[in-house]
């Protein structure tokens, strides 16, 4: 609960007119300002385009400090969960706020895994999409589909229907991942295999079974591939009040259907700018080519005139370093040793960027940093894992997020419609003239 800790007044120059602010105080970060009585008593609105300066709702869940380069999820901090936690209780800890004892564990997990599976009907959805569609576009299309599985019986103002659609959510869209990805491949559809969840990095190794195995050999996941993936999964798991999280809230504030809010989310993930990084790092890297292309690259980049970006570079709210970055470089030179990758030139192409940019006055002075994909596409790489389905693997881990922050939303009862106003810049009032009339 936040709490109201001093004011600040705000006057009109020029005129008589002035009010106070009141401040609020959260537990971390900076104090501000409730301008919610703004219009009312001073008639005017405030204007912050891409949100950099407004906080849309209180939340419990994930805290950022971006100076300080620091992230918790309910408290934890992320290098904490990183190295003890596994994915499925960091989804426990986002969902309920706190770590679950043993038994809450189990009940949980079971939870999930009882819901793993997808109407058998979802399978007729794949038929419908090009073999090569992005498996970003069909995870669009499957997952809002499942709104039409679940909605006439689903109630958001009851708890028991939140924390099933919840499970639903988890469990599913792993299993949805894969066959959007089984489907580009040719290959059958693998069933979730319920035995693999019960392990330690259990929804981790369902997912890689789900992806790797084929039904005509054995399979076993390796552990390096679990533990990689459960990492991955872990850091992406929510993000406060990004992009797609804060998409899906803007759709959930209408009472939409859970499943269609998800899906909306995963469309605004998929951006370059968001989600899509990790896939555009790997595509950049792999057009650099070669460690000598390095500097011609960064003078394109640094080229007013020029659109290109150091993908992977930068974030709207660390502007000192991303906690995740610095656990998915570790991870990186642990995975590709573990896999015994000895010459990653990629790897090589990337470590050689990131010493050349954090050396460089552009990236210092608008303190750019690498952010938490600059180096996962590197990993998913050395996993054999297609560019295309980086993305997918980011929206599997932050669906957990974004059913956290839809699930805090719709039981906040001060939540309201998602409705941001304008600063209309368009053509004054002005009368109709017939076509014919018309110069
Ligand atoms: N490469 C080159 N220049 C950059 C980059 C970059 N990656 N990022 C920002 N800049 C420059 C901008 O051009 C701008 O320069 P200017 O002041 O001369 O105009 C300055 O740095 C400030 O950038 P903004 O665009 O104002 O920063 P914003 O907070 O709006 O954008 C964003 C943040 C979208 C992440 C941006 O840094 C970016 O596009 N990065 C590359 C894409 C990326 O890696 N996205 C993943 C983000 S993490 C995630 O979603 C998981």
């Amino acid at each position: 609960m936040s709490s109201s800790n001093g004011s600040i007044t705000i006057s009109i120059d020029g005129t008589n007119k002035s009010m106070s602010l009141p401040l609020l105080s959260g537990t971390e970060g900076p104090q501000v300002a409730d301008i919610r009585k703004l219009y009312g008593q001073m008639g005017i609105f405030t204007f912050d385009p891409g949100y950099g300066e407004t906080a849309s709702c209180d939340s419990k869940i994930t805290y950022i400090d971006g100076d300080a380069g620091v992230l918790m999820y309910r408290g934890y901090p992320i290098e904490q969960l990183a190295e003890h936690s596994d994915f499925i209780e960091v989804c426990y800890l986002l969902m309920n706020g706190d770590l679950p004892n043993a038994a809450e564990l189990k009940e949980f997990r079971d939870g999930v895994t009882y819901h793993t599976m997808v109407h058998e009907q979802i399978r007729r959805f794949f038929d419908g999409f090009r073999r090569d569609a992005h498996p970003m576009a069909v995870m669009c299309g499957v997952v809002g589909a499942l709104a039409a599985f679940y909605h006439d019986n689903l109630d958001i103002n009851d708890a028991e229907a939140r924390r099933i659609a919840a499970f639903r959510l988890i469990a599913k869209v792993p299993t949805i991942a894969a066959m959007a990805y089984k489907y580009a491949l040719g290959q059958p559809f693998v069933y979730p295999k319920n035995s693999l969840s019960n392990q330690p990095q259990g929804y981790a190794r369902n997912f890689i079974h789900m992806l790797m195995s084929v039904p005509a050999e054995e399979y076993q996941v390796p552990e390096v591939l679990a533990k990689a993936m459960d990492r991955i999964l872990v850091l992406h798991a929510d993000h406060e009040q990004n992009a797609s999280t804060s998409t899906v809230r803007l759709a959930g504030s209408t009472g939409a259907n859970p499943f269609a809010c998800i899906a909306a989310g995963i469309a605004a993930l998929w951006g370059p700018a968001h989600g899509g990084a990790n896939e555009a790092v790997l595509k950049m890297l792999a057009d650099i080519g070669d460690v000598k292309n390095i500097p011609a690259f960064i003078s394109e980049v640094k080229d007013k005139g020029s659109t290109t970006k150091l993908m992977g570079f930068g974030h709207r709210v660390y502007k000192n370093f991303d906690p995740r970055a610095k656990i998915m470089k570790e991870s990186c030179d642990e995975v590709l040793a573990e896999l015994g990758v000895e010459h990653e030139p990629l790897l090589e192409i990337a470590r050689e960027l990131e010493r050349i940019a954090l050396s460089d006055d552009y990236f210092i002075s608008r303190k750019l940093y690498p952010n938490v994909d600059f180096y996962s596409g590197i990993i998913l790489k050395a996993m054999k894992i297609p560019t295309s389905m980086f993305t997918v693997i980011f929206a599997v881990a932050r669906t957990v997020g974004w059913v956290s922050q839809w699930k805090e939303l719709i039981e906040d009862p001060t939540q309201r419609i998602g409705r941001p106003r304008q600063l209309y810049t368009g053509p004054g009032r002005r009368d109709y003239v017939p076509v014919t009339q018309r110069g």
